[in-house]
């Protein structure tokens, strides 16, 4: 067995700001405690709350890392007491409470799922946050059900191109909005139904006509503001709008909260982070049993941007805040 460094190169936060405050740093590895694992980091996932943590409007929850990075791929160096879904060698992928931009990270055993072999450890280091914020916000929270009609605003993001997929192989019909052509002909690709560009198009006219008047089941949100109200006019009788950002900066809105009650309409919203490792790990079970076969079998992969060195972290987030990017920006160990 490899013999583990005491230190490590991380990229730690060096104050609030823009993407240069994000620097190297040595840090102790870290040593995993009951219920947790060590992983050797091979890729770890760049995630828009990683930006907003970063420019200090994100602060990571109680006993979490200070280091960003929420997700990680790589492989199992050391185990915890009790931690036994895993052993030493094996390659696996996580969602983490912080700390994923780093050579070593702890994640819980129970949260860290078997790499299938048909993914790359730099897909691999793209999923989880995605996934289970897909999962859990689209099916669990939203219920989609096959048949249905999806709507999800910033389909080109990295939740998008995952929810549009999962969506697509679940049996439901897909719309999105994006800001540009290129985003629209990849959402398109990865098997979107329609895309409408907001830029130039109403997305309520849209999906009404592309609905036969009907609307969208379930409408999942990351922009807020004065999306909400419109929301409200796509979505169809008994239809759920699942609000997970607030993109436009703007999470108190005008409505005119009579839609909800003639439409019926369930308007919910989570944040992932701060959930418990119970939560977590069940939502984990449900997607070993539910999606882990879609991956197996290479039907859902993630829509993959661009991959930076660790030590070019400070890139990787310039890049995600152009917005130019299309699908997952990883961070290459
Ligand atoms: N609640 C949760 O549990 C949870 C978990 C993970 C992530 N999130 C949130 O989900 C969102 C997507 O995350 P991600 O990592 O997939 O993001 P991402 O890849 O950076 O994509 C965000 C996309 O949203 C679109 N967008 C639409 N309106 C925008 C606006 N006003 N400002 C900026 N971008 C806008 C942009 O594409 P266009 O060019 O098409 O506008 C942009 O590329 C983020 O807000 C993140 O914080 C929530």
């Amino acid at each position: 067995m490899e013999k583990l460094p005491a230190q490590m190169t991380v990229i730690g936060i060096s104050k609030p700001g823009g993407p240069e405050v994000l620097l190297p740093e040595t840090r102790s590895v870290p040593v995993p405690g009951p219920g947790e694992i060590l992983v050797k980091v091979l890729a770890a996932g760049v995630n828009r709350p990683d930006v907003a943590q970063r420019s200090g409007a994100y602060p990571p929850p109680p006993g979490a890392s200070d280091l960003p990075g929420l997700e990680i791929a790589g492989e199992v160096v050391a185990l915890g007491a009790g931690a036994s879904r895993h052993k030493i060698g094996d390659k696996v992928m996580s969602l983490v409470a912080g700390g994923g931009y780093a050579q070593y990270c702890i994640a819980q055993d129970a949260q860290a799922m078997t790499v299938p072999p048909a993914l790359s450890m730099q897909e691999a280091g793209a999923i989880p946050e995605t996934l289970m914020t897909v999962w859990h916000n689209v099916f669990e929270r939203g219920g989609l059900q096959p048949g249905e009609t999806l709507l999800i605003h910033g389909g080109s993001s990295g939740i998008g191109t995952m929810a549009i997929q999962l969506a697509k192989a679940f049996g439901s019909r897909v719309i999105v909005t994006v800001g540009s052509k290129d985003k629209a002909d990849a959402c398109l690709k990865l098997g979107a139904d329609k895309a409408i560009n907001y830029k130039t198009e109403d997305f309520v006219a849209v999906v009404k006509a592309a609905t036969d008047g009907a609307g969208a089941n379930v409408i999942l949100d990351m922009v807020g503001g004065d999306y909400i109200d419109r929301n409200y006019d796509a979505a169809a009788v008994d239809g759920r709008i699942v609000q997970i950002a607030f993109l436009s900066g703007q999470p108190k809105a005008n409505v005119n909260f009579s839609k909800l009650m003639v439409k019926r309409l369930h308007h919910t919203g989570s944040t992932l982070r701060p959930r418990s490792n119970a939560d977590k790990a069940a939502m984990v079970a449900a997607i070993e049993a539910k999606v882990m076969p879609l991956l197996r079998e290479g039907r859902v992969k993630p829509l993959m941007d661009s991959t930076f060195p660790l030590e070019k972290a400070a890139d990787a987030h310039r890049r995600m805040e152009t917005s130019a990017h299309i699908g997952k920006i990883v961070l290459a160990v």
